[in-house]
């Protein structure tokens, strides 16, 4: 692509801006951006964003921790039969950038100790671990970065010898970038021969990992279902053999763990049927009838929240790779040149990045099986410093919950 490509390319989205500084640039720079304009995908900017949930919305159900603990020991050992004919494997989600929290690097390399280090990569190495262990066996742990953290991240693993995880089943691969604009739409530049660009959210974990190839490793291992889940939970259970052997038995595409609400207010997406399809109505599209019902027995009637941890059949989204997924547009903090050229790190929102969301898959899935879990042993989120969801709350419970820190 020429100069002149990238502009008409640039016309078409309304953001010849990009090159304002371009005669100001050296020979190398002008080409690293011509390069970049060819390579980004400016469509999802102007792309109809998501709309909120419409159509029929009827309340989920999920197994319940009662009646899990009641059939556990048949629950885990179909769970272990999978795990150990090698028909598992996990995915961590770690390719937000974490602005709420507002460190730099990975958000899986801050450190949770007190008195010791202790990091979240660690909590989330040592949860999958203990599978390992008691399953005897190998779990393939894939690990999705983005191009802001993919080096960080592998180095921070290197470094630490991979929380002594056999670093022969760890599969790295990296998610596509969108760029990032402010709320009118026009693109951020963050140096003069950059654009801004962010991930593109988790909703597109799938179709990245297919396109790094890792599809030889799912096909050569024989992996049928694959869980994900997020970085962020330090007191994630993945792999665990009853949400796995539960999901298995169930019949259904995909398997979620579900928490149940604190109180009807809460800000969390709940699990619900959509013109009989399973789906997920977020906290905001939630309206006060539906967030005060209640079911027969009395509980609140959309009370699976969910905690990203998804069990998905791999033959589902391999049927599923090729579909559009709905664009979000996310309100975020976003850094920037300013009309003087200097960088600026902004306090407030500033701007839109543009993603597609996992809970968007849950729709394409024939069936979704909800599975309960304790709220105080499963879900310690770290969104923020301080205050609801920080990395004050999920010290406060990984204490409770008997880890040194
Ligand atoms: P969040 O929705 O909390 O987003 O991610 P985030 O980017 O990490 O944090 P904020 O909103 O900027 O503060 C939920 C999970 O999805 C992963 C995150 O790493 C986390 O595990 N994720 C998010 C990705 O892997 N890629 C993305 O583009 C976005």
């Amino acid at each position: 692509m020429d100069f002149n490509e990238a502009k008409a390319k640039l016309e078409k989205y309304g953001q010849v801006h990009v090159l304002r500084y371009y005669d100001e640039l050296s020979d190398e720079q002008k080409n690293n951006l011509i390069a970049e304009i060819e390579r980004v995908d400016f469509e999802p900017i102007i792309m109809k964003p998501a709309e909120s949930l419409a159509g029929d919305i009827q309340p989920m159900s999920a197994m319940k921790i009662s009646e899990i603990e009641e059939k556990r020991t048949e629950l885990e050992a179909a769970g272990l039969e999978l795990i150990r004919a090698g028909k598992t494997a996990a995915l961590l989600l770690a390719g937000g950038q974490g602005s709420r929290l507002g460190v730099e690097g990975p958000k899986g390399a801050v450190n949770v100790g007190i008195t010791r280090d202790l990091y979240i990569f660690e909590c989330l190495i040592n949860n999958l671990t203990d599978v390992v262990k008691k399953a005897g066996t190998v779990i393939p742990l894939f690990i999705m970065t983005s191009e802001k953290n993919d080096a960080e991240t592998r180095e921070f693993f290197a470094a630490h010898d991979y929380f002594g995880y056999d670093s022969s089943n760890i599969f790295f691969f990296i998610q596509e970038m969108a760029p990032a604009t402010d709320f009118e739409g026009n693109v951020y530049l963050e140096a003069k021969d950059h654009i801004a660009l962010s991930p593109n959210g988790n909703g597109g974990w799938f179709k990245s990992m297919l396109g790094a190839g890792l599809d030889k490793v799912i096909a050569d291992r024989g992996i049928e279902w694959i869980n994900i889940f997020a970085v962020d939970n330090v007191l994630q259970r993945m792999m665990d053999p009853a949400f796995i052997g539960a999901t298995a038995g169930a019949g259904c595409e995909v398997g979620a763990k579900v928490i149940s609400k604190a109180y009807p207010e809460e800000k969390v997406g709940v699990l619900c049927y959509r013109d009989g399809r399973p789906s997920i109505v977020e906290y905001y599209d939630l309206n006060e009838e539906m967030m005060y019902m209640k079911d027969e027995n009395g509980d609140l009637a959309y009370n699976s929240g969910v905690i990203l941890n998804y069990l998905f059949r791999i033959d589902a989204l391999m049927r599923i790779a090729g579909n559009d997924m709905p664009l979000h547009k996310a309100v975020k903090k976003i850094s920037y040149l300013d009309d003087k050229g200097e960088p600026v790190k902004p306090e407030e929102n500033n701007g839109y990045k543009y993603e597609t969301l996992v809970l968007d898959m849950i729709e394409m899935m024939n069936g979704c099986f909800a599975f309960e879990v304790d709220r105080n042993k499963e879900f310690a989120p770290i969104k923020n410093l301080h205050g609801k969801d920080s990395l004050d709350s999920a010290r406060e419970m990984l204490a409770a919950y008997g880890v040194e820190l």
